[in-house]
């Protein structure tokens, strides 16, 4: 049924007959005299169901992420808003070794989309990250939302290329990204990995879902 057809009148009913225009007056404005209490408490419960309960809040609300004590090469799952958010410490020489992937990636720069994908400029550098020693991302696949897998370890193996230099490999479809979650070239992921806004607080906590202030 569509909305016009709450409006209509019903099968076989007639319209009551309007009063002239001067008693419709005064009767409007009388039913919007007495209505206007009443309008409001019809308005107020309405108003009331739309404010995101308690538990909605939570789930948006930003995480404490711990990273004390991680390890070189080690992957810390968060969840936040339902999404897994990964941190992994990074070594120096997989950071160094991230320019070497420029050439095969689809968006080195992380150009497409920023406001979607790297939605904090102080992240829109060659590392992907506030800090190159940690590498913050939605752990989710931009093709169709899988969990890549860590393959940090670089060189021949199975699913992977000869010359891979370390990353992750998503075990739906085959798209790989490197160590700064950029998606290679030629694979069904479009995009690279998001980075979530997140801000340090200490060495060891980060809050996810709270931007760093300029
Ligand atoms: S969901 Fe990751 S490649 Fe398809």
């Amino acid at each position: 049924m569509s909305s016009a057809d709450h409006l209509a009148a019903p099968s076989g009913a007639a319209f009551t007959e309007l009063p002239p225009d001067s008693t419709r007056r005064n009767l409007l404005i009388a039913s919007c005299a007495a209505g206007g209490v009443a309008g409001i408490a019809a308005i107020t419960p309405l108003v009331g169901s739309f404010e995101p309960s308690e538990k909605a809040k939570a789930a948006g609300a930003p995480v404490t992420a711990d990273i004390s004590g991680m390890a070189v090469g080690e992957l810390r799952t968060f969840e936040w808003r339902g999404k897994p958010v990964w941190v992994v410490r990074r070594s120096k020489e997989m950071v160094d070794e991230l320019k070497k992937n420029d050439a095969g990636l689809a968006d080195p720069e992380s150009k497409r989309n920023p406001s979607e994908f790297t939605p904090m400029p102080q992240t829109r550098n060659e590392y992907r990250s506030l800090k190159p020693e940690y590498f913050v991302a939605v752990g989710v696949c931009t093709h169709l939302g899988c969990s890549p897998s860590t393959r940090f370890t670089p060189g021949p193996q199975a699913s992977l290329p000869d010359d891979w230099p370390g990353g992750f490999l998503c075990p739906c479809h085959g798209s790989t990204f490197d160590l700064a979650g950029r998606v290679f070239k030629n694979k069904p992921a479009p995009d690279n990995l998001p980075i979530p806004p997140y801000t340090f607080v200490s060495d060891t906590k980060i809050i996810i879902g709270e931007e760093t202030k300029a």
